[in-house]
């Protein structure tokens, strides 16, 4: 079977220019995208107009020629197929109905994700229909831990304080919230798997949140389940797990979830990554988003290190975070010319 560059990384295949893709390289920082954008005021729609959808989700491709795209859509669509409503404020970022009591929690409507994520699912085919067959698609959903977190708060916050509180509050309802909506995920993925990805993606950017018991029950347990469950269908499919800020965690999010490879945050020291987790993982990252927004000169210095530091394990070029709007288009060109040794 043809393998493609992305996906010989996890055959354990090394080599001096790495496989790369940067988390929101679909999004503002692209002009092609602002023009998109501007036709949609509401970002849910956007994400639900598989046409758009797919064009975004191609957008970077053309331009820069990653090794693979991501389907452009949000974590928050969850909780929307769940039937709690979910807007974008500008300026303020998502905004959700705050969870607060077992009555929520009950009337989540977990049989009715399939038939609406169906939009989801004609995106991925329209994109399969264009992109090369030499990329990869990765699907993605948010991890449970993290979806919760907006869920409860019912909006972005840095600490999540109605989330933690209710977490050591209401441990039961707190346990039914994470089990919906890792049955939830997992239909989605699963979804998501049958219209066309080839690679799947679990976002858990709040989990250096949790202290290590929340760790191990909200994080690692969900997607220890998300994992096998996707796994006895699809063994095919390699998963990567991002638990942003995860720490000395990450070594047992890795050991303990059966994902095949781990996403890094930008604080990730290198070398100690290497001896953790490249026997037994694929590793991705680790670039700081904000220095790709600051300075091109460092970026390509601090790309080469990367290189040379991971040039003899299977790794996937990626950014600590997602790229940010104010990001100048020719540091991510840069970035790209120095992964393919240009
Ligand atoms: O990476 C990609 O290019 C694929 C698409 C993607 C988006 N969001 C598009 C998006 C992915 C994978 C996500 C994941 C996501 N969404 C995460 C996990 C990764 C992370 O960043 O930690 C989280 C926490 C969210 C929730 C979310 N969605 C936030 C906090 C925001 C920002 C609100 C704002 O106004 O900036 C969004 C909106 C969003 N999702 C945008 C994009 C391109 C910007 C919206 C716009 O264009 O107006």
């Amino acid at each position: 079977m043809h393998t493609h560059f992305f996906h010989s990384r996890f055959l354990k295949e090394t080599s001096e220019n790495p496989p790369f893709w940067f988390m929101r390289q679909a999004g503002r920082y692209l002009p092609e995208y602002r023009k998109v954008r501007e036709n949609f005021p509401d970002f849910l729609s956007f994400c639900y107009h598989a046409q758009a959808a797919a064009e975004v989700t191609l957008q970077p491709i053309t331009r820069f020629d990653m090794d693979a795209a991501i389907l452009f859509s949000d974590i928050l669509v969850i909780p929307d197929f769940l039937g709690r409503r979910v807007s974008f404020v500008k300026n303020e970022g998502p905004q959700l109905e705050p969870i607060t009591d077992e009555k929520e929690v009950e009337k989540l409507e977990l049989s009715l994700v399939l038939e609406r994520c169906e939009p989801v699912m004609k995106t991925i085919g329209l994109i399969q229909k264009e992109l090369p067959k030499t990329k990869a698609l990765i699907g993605f959903a948010g991890a449970p831990w993290t979806v919760a977190c907006y869920m409860v708060e019912g909006k972005g916050s840095k600490i999540f304080e109605a989330t933690r509180g209710m977490s050591y509050q209401r441990p039961e309802l707190f346990s039914t919230l994470i089990s919906t909506l890792t049955q939830a995920t997992i239909v989605y993925l699963k979804a998501q798997i049958q219209a066309g990805v080839t690679c799947i993606k679990l976002f858990d950017s709040w989990a250096g949140l949790a202290t290590t018991q929340q760790f191990e029950q909200w994080v690692i347990n969900p997607t220890q389940k998300i994992v096998s469950d996707i796994k006895k269908d699809y063994p095919h499919i390699p998963i990567i797990g991002f638990a942003k800020n995860a720490g000395a965690m990450t070594m047992r999010y890795a050991s303990q979830t059966g994902l095949d490879a781990i996403a890094l945050d930008a604080s990730t020291p290198l070398d100690w990554a290497a001896q953790q987790f490249s026997n037994t993982h694929v590793m991705q990252g680790n670039l700081d988003n904000i220095l790709l927004a600051s300075d091109q000169n460092e970026t390509i210095v601090q790309t080469k290190k990367i290189m040379n530091a991971w040039k003899n394990y299977p790794y996937i070029f990626n950014l600590g975070h997602g790229i940010l709007p104010h990001t100048p288009i020719d540091n991510v060109q840069a970035l790209c010319d120095t992964l393919r040794g240009q």
